[in-house]
């Protein structure tokens, strides 16, 4: 598996030769400026919730790619409504797709859309692989909730927001770490603006004092799993 950082929470991820965006703000974000959304590829497109700062591409991007969506029932509602395709799942469902198996989970954060619409409940996606299991929390809180994934999953990369103010931060995300048993974190959510830059190298320290490693993408940059 193949994970690329689009800036901050837009991820894509290549997984038995499949092509998945993650919550895909990038044109508006000019931190990523150097990101055509034009040459990205996508098969699905995963949303965690309703924010602009995760859905802003969304319509772009399945015009173009005739990507389905993948997220709660009410944000896959509203996008049929406008004439997209998608797979709607809320937490606790699980689902395999052609490119792997999806199991949805709770978080704790909110969902709107920049409208006004109600975008559902906030969720987390465990994705698994043929081989590799990744963890993607969305926008939340720290959560007990994250306690019961390692009961199900073996969990070899776990995806964090660490930038704070909306979501948890470095400091909860090495707790969260130890929730879902993986030592591995790449961190999201920071940098974009003012209220959630991060100290990068005391961020990734403080992992490294518990023995954990914290992935700080450059915005383009791509890891394996
Ligand atoms: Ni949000
Ligand atoms: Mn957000």
């Amino acid at each position: 598996m193949e994970i690329t950082y689009y800036g901050h929470a837009s991820l894509g991820i290549v997984i038995n030769g499949f092509h998945l965006l993650v919550d895909p703000f990038i044109s508006g974000n000019p931190k990523a400026s150097q990101i055509d959304i034009n040459t990205l590829k996508a098969d699905y497109i995963l949303l965690t919730h309703a924010h602009f700062d995760h859905i802003q591409d969304v319509e772009a991007l399945a015009k173009r790619t005739n990507a389905a969506l993948i997220a709660n029932h009410e944000i896959v509602t509203y996008y049929e409504q406008k004439g997209f395709s998608g797979h709607p799942m809320n937490p606790g469902g699980s689902r395999e797709f052609e490119f792997g198996t999806l199991k949805v989970v709770p978080a704790i954060h909110s969902s709107s859309f920049p409208d006004g619409t109600y975008g559902g409940n906030p969720v987390g996606f465990v994705l698994k692989g043929a081989s590799k299991t990744v963890y993607i929390s969305g926008d939340t809180a720290l959560t007990m909730d994250m306690k019961l994934i390692p009961m199900f999953h073996q969990i070899d990369l776990a995806v964090f927001p660490v930038g704070g103010n909306f979501t948890m931060d470095v400091s909860e995300a090495i707790i969260a770490s130890d929730f879902v048993a993986c030592n591995r974190v790449l961190g999201t959510h920071f940098d974009t603006a003012a209220l959630i830059e991060i100290d990068h190298e005391a961020a990734q320290n403080k992992f490294r004092e518990k023995g954990k490693e914290l992935i700080l993408l450059d915005i383009g940059g791509s890891l394996q799993v």
